[in-house]
């Protein structure tokens, strides 16, 4: 891998009928006119992004999009997951009819998850929607987060209760500023790459096992390749199953667990891809002892997910029933029924699939697992 050689862009497809989009992935693209072509026209545009992401991106994305908009306004929200809520989402439609932005206005989500989340919702919901693109800047957001129109906030009892689903005209991942990322939320990114692995693809997993280190060292060839790797992945997911009737919630391998300890600790605490990072290693187990893989798959899992920086012991969420305190928060999921967890479980290589388990296997997973 040559660390200064800059990949040609890439273009994936999300294939949605007449809701279908392309991602672009690719070095400088943020800061170039062209990437914003073709969008739906419109007199203005609003760039919403955070008090740490905007500084350093707000103004190239704002000269870029005035080749295409009369007016580019600029909304700073208040950065991290415990504003991922009502409050800062009523921030956005405040400005949008500050500004008397008409239902043609087009909303640009310039961060990472928090922001794409809570921006692709305002956009769903302003004036009954409006278009909206996403212009992520971590890795998580990249890989997972800002494709496949999945757009909501949290509620202090559950992780992205509230929400809609509702697609972006574009995204743009430019690799470029994945440079700023500080190490933890590059791991953080890391982890839902590895995800894509045991749900789909084993043999990029054997590919993030031989090329980690070059990812954690930003290789952008490594990086160009496992963004555009997992978004193919994600692409092939959310074209079967846009609204996840059944196949899409293999997408959450790891989640049910993960945000668990998110809620758990408290937004903010632990990053959502620590989370689904240790949340993985823990579905391994429960996969394990529904005899569904082997020892050294989890043990596998468990080196890459290790090898990534992320944590792979989950934290005692209470200090009397630790276990009885993660199943009553993870009875909060949307894929739970009638009360009912129902996990994403690996069931071979490259496979995942959705299965309930009883109480007492999880209680012996988590006390297995948790430090
Ligand atoms: P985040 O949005 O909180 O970003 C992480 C931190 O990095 C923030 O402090 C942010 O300001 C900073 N940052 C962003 N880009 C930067 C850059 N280029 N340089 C320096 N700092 C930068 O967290 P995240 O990990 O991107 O996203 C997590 C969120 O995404 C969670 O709320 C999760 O629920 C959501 N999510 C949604 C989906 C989906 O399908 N919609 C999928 C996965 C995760
Ligand atoms: N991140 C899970 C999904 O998009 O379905």
């Amino acid at each position: 891998m040559h660390a200064n050689f800059s990949p040609a862009t890439q273009q994936v497809l999300i294939a949605l009928g007449e809701r279908s989009y392309a991602i672009a992935i690719g070095a400088g693209l943020l800061g170039d006119p062209a990437a914003y072509r073709n969008l739906p026209s419109a007199s203005t545009a609003l760039i919403v992004s955070n008090g740490t992401v905007a500084p350093l991106y707000a103004q190239p994305l704002q000269r870029a999009l005035q080749a295409h908009y009369q007016r580019v306004l600029l909304l700073t929200l208040p950065d991290g997951e415990m504003h991922k809520d009502w409050p800062t989402l009523q921030l956005i439609f405040d400005a949008l009819l500050a500004n008397a932005c008409d239902r043609k206005t087009v909303l640009f989500a310039l961060g990472g998850g928090v922001v794409g989340d809570m921006t692709g919702f305002a956009a769903a919901c302003y004036m009954r929607g409006v278009p909206f693109v996403q212009v992520p800047t971590t890795l998580l957001a990249q890989v997972d987060s800002s494709v496949g129109g999945k757009t909501g906030i949290n509620h202090p009892l559950g992780k992205n209760m509230v929400g809609a689903f509702y697609q972006p005209q574009r995204v743009i991942c430019d690799l470029d500023v994945l440079k700023t990322l500080p190490p933890r939320e590059l791991s953080a990114g890391l982890a839902e790459i590895i995800k894509y692995g045991p749900i789909a693809d084993m043999a990029f997993f054997g590919w993030i096992e031989a090329n980690i280190e070059a990812l954690l060292a930003r290789e952008p060839v490594a990086l160009a390749y496992a963004i555009g790797r997992s978004c193919e992945i994600k692409a092939a997911v959310v074209g079967q199953d846009e609204r996840e009737s059944g196949l899409r919630a293999i997408l959450n391998f790891g989640h049910t667990f993960g945000h668990a300890i998110e809620s758990g600790l408290g937004y903010g605490q632990w990053h959502h891809g620590e989370g689904v990072g240790c949340g993985m290693v823990m579905a391994a187990h429960l996969s394990q002892r529904l005899g569904l893989v082997d020892a050294a798959f989890v043990s596998r899992l468990r080196t890459l997910v290790q090898r990534a920086g992320l944590p792979v012991t989950g934290p005692k969420l209470s200090p009397v029933d630790n276990a009885g305190r993660y199943l009553e928060l993870m009875r909060v999921d949307k894929k739970a029924e009638a009360g009912e967890i129902r996990f994403v479980v690996i069931d071979g290589p490259g496979s995942a699939a959705l299965r309930s388990a009883p109480d007492a296997l999880v209680r012996e997973v988590i006390d297995a697992c948790c430090g």
